[in-house]
This record gives C-alpha cells, structure tokens and sequence, in this order.
C-alpha cells in the first residue's frame, strides 16, 4: 500500500522487463536507502547483489525476487565482473526486470560505470538510482563532517586499491595540501603506504584520522587515530573491512559533536 502510493508520488516510470536498474544501495542503515531505490527494488524479478548490501536492506526486497550474490571481497569474487555482467545480460534477454544493487553509489568505486557501458554495448535498458556513498554515511554516522569551514574546503574520494603489481599510482603531493579532508576507500591493506607517501609529502604526523569499520549498521565501529599511528592502530584494534579512513582535521570534531547529539538524544 505504501510503496503503491509512493510510486504514484513519485512518478517514475516502471521497470520493464528487460531492463537493468543500477541502484545504490547506501552503506549499510535501510534507512539510508533513497525513495527511488525502495520502489525499484519492490519491482524486480532477479536482484543481482554485492557483500556490501547488508541484510536489512536486502529484506526490504520482495520475497518472490530470485538473489544472486555476486559477492567481491578482496581477492575474492563469488563470480568475476565478467561472469557478473553476462549474468546480468542474460537476465535482461530472458525479459527479467533486474535490480543490480550495489552498496554506497554505484558510479563511486563501484564499477557502476563498467555495467551501464556493457548493458549500453549489448543494447540492453537501463537506469542508475545514486546510493548515499560510504563517506557520506560514515562520517555522519561516526558524528564528523567532511568540510566545514574552519577545517576543510574540500574533501576527495581516494581509492587505496593497489593494482595488481601492487602499485598505488596517486598525485601525493596534490593529495597531501592544507585545509582538506582525504577519504581512503578500501585503504587498509595499503595504510602504510598512505602514511608514509602523506607524511613524505609534508601532512603533520599528529593529523587525526579516522577509522570506521562497517559504518552506518549496527556493528559500526569508530576509532580515532593519528596519522603516524595510522597501520599499529589498524592491527592493534583488528580492523577488517569494510573500513574507510578518513584523514583530516575535521575528525576532531568527532568528540564534541557526539556530545552534542548525546545532549539532544536525552533532553
Ligand atoms: C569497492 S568500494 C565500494 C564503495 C561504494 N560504492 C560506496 O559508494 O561507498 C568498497 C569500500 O568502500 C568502503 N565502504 C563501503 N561500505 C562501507 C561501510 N558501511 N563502512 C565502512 N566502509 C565502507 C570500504 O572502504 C570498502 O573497502
């Protein structure tokens, strides 16, 4: 009844079958999911799903909706991206109507783009629904925000995936300028590289960085560091991912925003 009347509301055209909807599933709290996605995701025949959509977003799905789990953890792919996009083709031609979810944005490390190319080459039709991306959930969640005007004028996204000959090709001295906040995707296994090339590169050994560990969900878990204990603390408290790590001034925001909100939350 409800997603009847929202789907009114919001006016947008079915899915049909034979279509791919590219939608964001958001970085863990259903809550986080937008409008647009609840609709779609009440309208498909197959879902097609990455291990960063969590469960309780995946329980707002219609039970009679086939699952594939086309997992992804590091080194580890329940199928390849290969295999994924000819299933989500194969799909598509049988006249499924298809939700690809991913987690965060699927056009933000998500290789969102590669599928929309591939769905465009084998003439298939799509649309892609934004998903509220890890860095904007973690931090929020972990009560810090990315800019702000005392801190950070800007704020950039940074892969900390190496390629496969281990390499991490990023502009460091760019990276390292005054006054900005960096968010490390999928940086863990790389953290002591990050430290020394930023630390190289003239950022203050005392920055604060924070480690948010399966953010937005129940289990999140919030540690702050510094910059120069960025890899100990990365052992010492066992981080595994999904972690993001935030380097910048406005993490230490953290302790004094949370006892903000704790005031609100009780008065
Ligand atoms: C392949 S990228 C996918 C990013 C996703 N498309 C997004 O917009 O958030 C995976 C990385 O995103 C980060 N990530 C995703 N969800 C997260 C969460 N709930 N908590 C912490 N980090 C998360 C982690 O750094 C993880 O290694």
């Amino acid at each position: 009844m409800f997603i009847q009347a929202l789907k009114e509301q919001l006016g947008e055209a079915p899915l049909s079958p034979g279509e791919v909807a590219i939608v964001g599933a958001g970085p863990g709290d259903p809550g986080l999911l937008t409008l647009r996605a609840l609709c779609l995701l009440n309208q498909a025949d197959c879902l097609v799903y990455d291990r960063l959509v969590s469960p309780d977003v995946m329980a707002l799905a219609p039970q009679a909706a086939q699952r594939f789990y086309v997992g992804k953890a590091s080194r580890c792919h329940a199928l390849t991206q290969d295999e994924t996009n000819q299933l989500l083709v194969r799909l598509a031609v049988t006249g499924k109507r298809v939700v690809r979810l991913k987690g965060g944005d699927p056009f933000i490390f998500g290789r969102g783009g590669e599928e929309a190319e591939m769905l465009v080459d084998n003439g298939i039709p799509f649309r892609v629904v934004p998903g509220i991306t890890s860095a904007q959930g973690c931090s929020a969640y972990a009560g810090f925000p990315l800019t702000h005007r005392d801190y950070a004028q800007g704020v950039t996204f940074v892969t900390g995936h190496a390629r496969a000959d281990g390499s991490l090709n990023l502009d460091w001295p760019a990276l390292a300028s005054r006054r900005h906040t960096l968010v490390f995707y999928m940086g863990l296994t790389n953290a002591e590289l990050i430290r020394r090339e930023l630390l190289a590169n003239g950022v203050p050994s005392r920055l604060p960085v924070a480690l948010i560990e399966r953010g937005t969900t129940p289990q999140q878990r919030r540690v702050i560091t510094t910059l120069d204990r960025l890899p100990d603390t990365i052992r010492d408290e066992s981080l595994t991912p999904p972690t993001l790590i935030v380097v910048g001034e406005v993490v230490s925001l953290a302790a004094r925003l949370d006892a903000g909100c704790l005031a609100e939350a009780v008065a």
